[in-house]
């Protein structure tokens, strides 16, 4: 497990933010993922809500240079191994299940679970799981809950997602228990219809500017 975590750490500490993509088409995957490489952005994770997922994380893992291609809302053992055999070199979930946790403990990829409250915390810790996800973080409570649980649960490091922005990460990102933030913002569904790789290098930029 330790080197699984460091494994992941070493991932999520290669930048302030990882993209959330919701990925229509696996053809635009290509431009996008390196359009945010160029950008600085080279941890993505790609999200299995679309038929184009698993087409989108393959093309990225073998297609674009510099880029470290994740699955995000992995929901069962299926999509986990099926995102495992596409080349995805993390997974993203947004709550655990006990077939999903026994899944991930049976590959060397790792898994950054989803969790909202002390207890769900307290059980991946028990599960030896150091980092997670914190989501929905703005509706669960935003940086002030993930504060509150840096002192009773500390250790536990968290890549906080859901509801952020350029506007609020810095309120995540200077928090000692957060290791970086995931959002959709670097990735819009209008600049990515445009093809709007420059727009989304800018917006990676900006985000890769954020201190964590
Ligand atoms: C996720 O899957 O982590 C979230 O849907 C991303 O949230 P956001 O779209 O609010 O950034």
């Amino acid at each position: 497990m330790a080197a699984k975590t460091d494994r992941l750490l070493s991932v999520l500490k290669l930048q302030p933010v990882v993209p959330v993509l919701i990925v229509e088409d696996a053809q635009s995957a290509v431009p996008l993922a390196r359009a945010l490489v160029a950008g600085g952005l080279k941890a993505i994770e790609i999200t299995m809500r679309t038929p184009a997922a698993l087409e989108a994380i393959e093309r990225v893992a073998n297609e674009v240079e510099g880029a470290v291609a994740g699955a995000g809302t992995i929901l069962n053992p299926a999509h986990f191994d099926q995102a495992v055999r596409a080349g995805s070199q993390f997974i993203v979930s947004p709550g655990t299940t006990p077939e999903l946790l026994a899944a991930a403990a049976g590959s060397d990829v790792p898994l950054l679970p989803g969790a909202a409250t002390a207890s769900e915390v307290m059980l991946l810790r028990d599960k030896g799981y150091e980092v997670l996800k914190f989501f929905p973080a703005e509706q669960a409570g935003g940086a002030a809950y993930l504060k509150s649980l840096s002192s009773p649960l500390a250790g536990t490091l968290f890549c906080p997602t859901g509801g952020i922005s350029l506007k609020n990460a810095r309120d995540y990102l200077s928090l000692p228990n957060v290791v970086c933030v995931g959002g959709s913002w670097v990735a819009p569904k209008e600049l990515v219809a445009a093809g709007d790789w420059a727009g989304i290098t800018k917006l990676a930029e900006e985000a890769c500017s954020l201190k964590a």
